[in-house]
């Protein structure tokens, strides 16, 4: 069996988590608490209202979600594991029950033939961290190259695929320019310095993974097609691509931020916060990347017609715009085309001529039963535009679903259904949907 990346002889397929989403058991076996226990707790947070603190309780039904797994067919299980289970204070002590949860973990994922890939960050930072700066300080990026190295240690005997963050954009963005999720900072360029230090984090992280023995160590990205709607919007489609793409693929692929990018984040040309070295350190850091994609962004110039996206704050110094979303649509109002995958592919290969995996794709839908049919065409054409990327030459080893169970989907709480396995709210009973079945048969029919 092989625990190293794909080979991307056949397109390999899986299905992901994140430990926030799922665990629950948010006071147990000594978990320290992270900012989205914090921020849930802020009225209007969350749609919903509602927290982690159960969510599908997986902590405890990990084998049972596992065999699920495993009755997909899927190679790959992607897992997050959190930083507040292993160092409660997000430095110094360790908690070894947290680590002894994803040994356990990982030991039933490789019972059942099952590949684990532990993702390192997820977004629940230790809220002792963010009491310290969060993100925008140098120390949060120096505390996560420990935790990610106490991690390794204890699994990486098993574990061979591993990613240092997921979407840091929706960590620096989403989380410290526009508020909308943890810790909730409406700062503006607070973000350029959470995105630097996420960089920084990554590239410490990997350097100490890669002299530990690493060799499959990633990073994931939701990069994003932006398509002006208008020529006149071409300008801050440009400037929209740098800060969502550009502020990570410079410093990994060139060991620079653009220029380009400097004109709308003047922080980035901060020696103080940028110092010497830092880039160079990024530069080369990833043996992979990993592509999560939902959906492309239409740009036009600010209409007033249009309601402004709640995002476009999470674009600091780029012009404003809003976004046109065209039909159809998924069930959180993202605009569905397959496309716009296919294009990522091909030119996420040409940017970095990295391996990639698909470490995310999928759609919510209001599954008013179990025969989520739209679902199952999402899938169906995402996959396809996966395998059409392959055959243009994107050197493209995986598709893994977003996602295994429905869970708390941030700050929609449990509004949104993205799982192809149905959570009852109440008990908590899996129950598989069409989309699922569906899957297994592709999967089986594809190897
Ligand atoms: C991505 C996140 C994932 C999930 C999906 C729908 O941005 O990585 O946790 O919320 O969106």
């Amino acid at each position: 069996m092989t625990v190293h990346l794909p080979d991307g002889s056949t397109l390999a397929f899986g299905a992901a988590t994140a430990a926030y989403q799922i665990e629950g058991a948010a006071a147990e076996d000594g978990r320290g608490p992270s900012i989205w226990d914090t921020f849930a707790q802020r009225p209007g947070a969350t749609k919903d209202g509602r927290d982690g603190s159960v969510a599908c309780d997986s902590y405890h039904r990990y084998e049972e979600d596992l065999d699920l797994v495993a009755g997909m067919n899927a190679a790959w299980y992607r897992f997050s594991v959190s930083w507040p289970r292993i160092m409660p204070e997000g430095t110094g002590r360790v908690e070894t029950r947290g680590l002894d949860y994803y040994d356990r973990l990982v030991d039933a994922a490789l019972a059942r033939g099952i590949n684990p890939t532990a993702t390192l960050y997820h977004w629940d930072l230790p809220q002792a961290l963010e009491d310290r700066g969060g993100w925008p300080v140098r120390e949060t990026a120096e505390a996560f190259a420990d935790y990610a190295t106490v991690v390794h240690e204890r699994l990486g005997d098993r574990v061979k695929v591993w990613a240092t963050h997921n979407e840091p954009w929706c960590a620096a963005y989403l989380g410290y320019s526009a508020g909308v999720h943890a810790p909730g900072r409406k700062e503006g360029g607070a973000g350029h310095r959470a995105a630097h230090h996420l960089n920084l984090g990554h590239g410490l992280a990997a350097a100490r993974l890669h002299e530990a023995g690493v060799t499959d160590l990633g990073i994931v990205h939701n990069l994003a097609p932006f398509w002006p709607e208008t020529p006149e919007a071409a300008q801050a489609a440009d400037e929209l691509d740098a800060v969502r793409n550009r502020v990570w693929l410079g410093p990994l692929v060139d060991g620079a931020y653009d220029e380009g990018l400097l004109r709308v984040a003047p922080e980035l040309a901060d020696p103080t916060l940028v110092r010497d070295g830092d880039l160079d350190l990024v530069r080369g850091s990833a043996d992979w990347i990993g592509v999560n994609y939902y959906t492309p962004f239409r740009p036009t110039l600010a209409d007033p017609t249009l309601a402004r996206h709640p995002e476009v704050e999470a674009y600091p110094g780029a012009t404003p715009v809003s976004f046109v979303v065209r039909e159809p649509r998924t069930d959180i109002g993202w605009e569905v085309d397959a496309y716009g995958l296919e294009e990522l592919l091909v030119d996420t290969h040409k940017r970095t001529g990295l391996p990639i995996m698909v470490t995310e794709n999928g759609a919510a839908y209001p599954d008013t039963s179990l025969d989520d049919q739209d679902r199952i065409g999402y899938l169906d054409d995402h996959i396809g535009a996966t395998r059409r990327a392959r055959e243009a030459g994107a050197d493209v080893r995986g598709y893994i679903v977003w996602t295994l169970l429905d869970n708390f989907e941030w700050a929609e709480g449990y509004t949104k259904t993205f799982g192809v396995v149905h959570v009852d709210p109440t008990d908590l009973t899996r129950t598989p949907k069409a989309s699922y079945h569906w899957l297994a048969a592709h999967i089986a029919a594809s190897v």
